[in-house]
């Protein structure tokens, strides 16, 4: 038997220990730093690589990342050198998420489909690009800014202020040395998440984002408001052109080119006329996408990171899910994404009903209490036969659940009832 590691203090890692726990094959799940809803918490910051790989080390862990922060800094290459197993892409595959531009050139050289683009280090000539078309277009930092660095524009005006903020403010810092322009797709998002062990990938299953803090998708982006999964905007046909052109190109590209990729792939797809456009790759799992992708997975989740790890996954049968639909809304604290208070005690966590799972994010327990402790406080997860009982079931399940300045959208889901 192996203990597990989850590194991490989200929705995402809450989710990720909770059904790693479940496995035949693990002993003891740790998380660090986790939060007030994860079990047997190790006080290790994410940026701690050393002090990490020394806890895996003592307690025979098997470790599994899920931010993109600690994968960019090298988490990975440093476990492998110790010969410490670690589910996660090297540092230098992680740059299809933590370089834009890397990974639009990388888009470019293998024929994938994404929009077309401008790359700048220059304001002067950024705006002069922007001044010279009328296509809506989206300006992009390069680098890793929290979720923040895209501005989607509806007007010249907005793209020449989004390339002053950027390029010239530097409010995103060095992240934001470099930008890209490209045009803007109007379509219908998703996100489309795979298992890969640097050979293969085999799909997760699908799942649709609510990234804007207000109903409607209006407001400013946030890490993600609430998910359900699966999406119908992916049906089977989608599904298989998001496999063929987008995630085993990249797989086998990334494999020729010497950066074989381990770990989840995440493609962020656009579907515009029946055709996926890749918006961003994310080398992880999605916050909030994991916590209804992780309640359907019938299949053991340890045995499927564990094979990836090894290279063998093209030895494991398709992950078994659950047919029913799984709906995570977040509970926020009022203000995120930008200021909010912290330290509300949170009251109703106790009581909830079978198929109801309530993953912490931003909490903390202090005596016998859960206080608020982040922006994405709580991703109350649960399932049902439909798409629509299962948002039933999830906002009954928010109810029971208070504290002053709590926040979610009330439309979770809504976006797929139109597709069915
Ligand atoms: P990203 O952080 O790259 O996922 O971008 C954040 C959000 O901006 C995406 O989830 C999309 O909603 C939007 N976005 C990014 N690129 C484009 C694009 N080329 N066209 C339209 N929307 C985009
Ligand atoms: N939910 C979007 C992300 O994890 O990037």
């Amino acid at each position: 038997m192996v203990n597990v590691l989850v590194v991490g203090s989200g929705g995402r890692e809450h989710a990720l220990s909770w059904k790693l726990a479940q496995s035949s094959l693990v002993d003891k799940v740790f998380t660090a730093p986790g939060n007030g809803g994860t079990e047997n918490n190790v006080p290790i910051s994410v940026d701690k690589i050393d002090e990490l790989a020394d806890f895996a080390s003592q307690n025979n862990c098997f470790t599994v990342v899920g931010p993109e922060a600690p994968l960019a800094s090298g988490i990975v290459d440093k476990f492998n050198e110790k010969k410490l197993k670690i589910f996660g892409p090297t540092k230098n595959a992680t740059q299809l998420e933590s370089s834009k531009i890397w990974a639009k050139q990388f888009m470019q050289r293998n024929k994938i489909l994404t929009a077309e683009f401008k790359i700048f280090d220059d304001a002067k000539q950024a705006t002069e690009y922007v001044k010279s078309t009328s296509r809506p277009l989206v300006v992009k930092a390069d680098g890793l800014a929290a979720g923040k660095g895209v501005l989607v524009c509806d007007s010249t005006e907005e793209a020449l202020a989004a390339i002053e903020t950027i390029l010239v403010k530097k409010t995103f810092g060095d992240a934001g040395n470099k930008i890209i322009i490209e045009e803007r797709i109007d379509g219908i998002e998703a996100s489309y998440i795979a298992l890969c062990d640097g050979n293969i990938a085999i799909p997760m299953a699908s799942s649709q984002d609510h990234k804007r803090i207000y109903d409607n998708d209006r407001g400013p982006n946030t890490g993600g408001m609430g998910a359900y999964s699966p999406t119908p905007i992916i049906d089977d046909s989608m599904a298989e052109k998001i496999q063929n052109q987008i995630i085993n190109k990249t797989i086998t590209a990334m494999k020729k080119e010497n950066i074989p990729f381990k770990g989840f792939l995440y493609a962020g797809v656009m579907i515009k006329n029946g055709v996926p456009y890749v918006l961003e790759f994310n080398v992880r799992m999605g916050d909030p996408e994991c916590q209804p992708i992780t309640i359907r997975m019938n299949s053991d989740l340890y045995d499927y990171l564990n094979t990836s790890v090894d290279g063998t996954l093209s030895s494991m049968p398709p992950i078994s899910w659950n047919d029913k639909t799984a709906v995570c809304v977040v509970l926020a604290s009022k203000g995120y994404p930008e200021s909010y208070l912290k330290n509300e005690e949170i009251k109703g966590l106790e009581q909830h009903n079978e198929g109801i799972f309530v993953f912490h994010a931003g909490t903390k327990k202090e005596n016998n209490s859960i206080l608020s402790n982040g922006g994405r406080v709580l991703g109350v997860t649960a399932l049902g036969d439909t798409l629509e009982s299962a948002i039933s079931n999830a906002y009954s399940a928010t109810e029971n659940i208070s504290w002053p300045n709590k926040y979610c959208r009330s439309d979770i889901g809504k976006k797929g009832l139109t597709f069915l």
